[in-house]
């Protein structure tokens, strides 16, 4: 039985989710597993910065220089194989992932989503966008939700859910800053710790 599970963490942005998975584990409290690998499939992510700053090893996979879906996925795997990867995070990963590659990892990929599940989720609500419905619908609770992957947009089993306060006058920036803060950045690093468990228990 392994001790710890290697940990892949997939990003096209900022990466602030990654930075606070690199922090819990610094602190401890991912006793369970371990960042080997942080792939960007874009070149302009700051989350590659964020990595090599800690000394992970960090790659860019650019999916438009890949010929297709298969080949992307493909060089996916293998980087992830070369790093021994036990579970992938898709932290602000915009790339969609086919049926074919999910059904490789299951129970061992997961995604960390910036609203409630099924609220304003699925093709097309990402980033800003997911805010900007939220408020547009008026809702007064919003929040964030952790889910396995699968191949269907944010519709893979939920592990975790936390709700953040929607307050007057909120844009979709301040309320983006607020979710992450009061719920993502929380709640990614918790669940990270409880896939790993798991699998290091399998
Ligand atoms: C986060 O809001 C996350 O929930 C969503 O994409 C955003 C990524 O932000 N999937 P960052 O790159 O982690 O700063």
């Amino acid at each position: 039985m392994q001790d710890t599970a290697n940990i892949a963490v997939l990003v096209s942005g900022g990466g602030t989710n990654l930075q606070a998975i690199l922090d819990a584990s610094a602190k401890g409290d991912i006793p369970h597993g371990q960042v080997c690998v942080v792939i960007s499939d874009r070149s302009d992510a700051y989350a590659l910065e964020r990595a090599r700053k800690s000394g992970i090893p960090a790659f860019e996979i650019n999916k438009k220089a890949c010929s297709s879906q298969k080949v992307f996925e493909e060089k996916l795997t293998e980087c992830l194989s070369e790093h021994g990867t036990d579970m992938i995070v898709l932290a602000g990963f915009l790339s969609i992932l086919t049926a074919d590659f999910t059904a490789r990892y299951k129970r061992r990929i997961i995604n960390i989503h910036p609203s409630l599940i099924p609220s304003f989720c699925g093709a097309g609500y990402y980033g800003l966008r997911v805010h900007e419905a939220a408020l547009s619908r008026g809702v007064k609770v919003t929040g964030a939700t952790v889910h396995y992957v699968n191949e269907i947009p944010d519709g893979g089993e939920i592990i975790a859910q936390k709700a953040v306060d929607v307050l007057p006058g909120d844009t979709p920036e301040v309320l983006q800053r607020r979710v992450m803060e009061q719920a993502e950045w929380i709640l990614l690093p918790k669940c990270v710790e409880y896939v790993c468990q798991e699998i290091v228990r399998q």
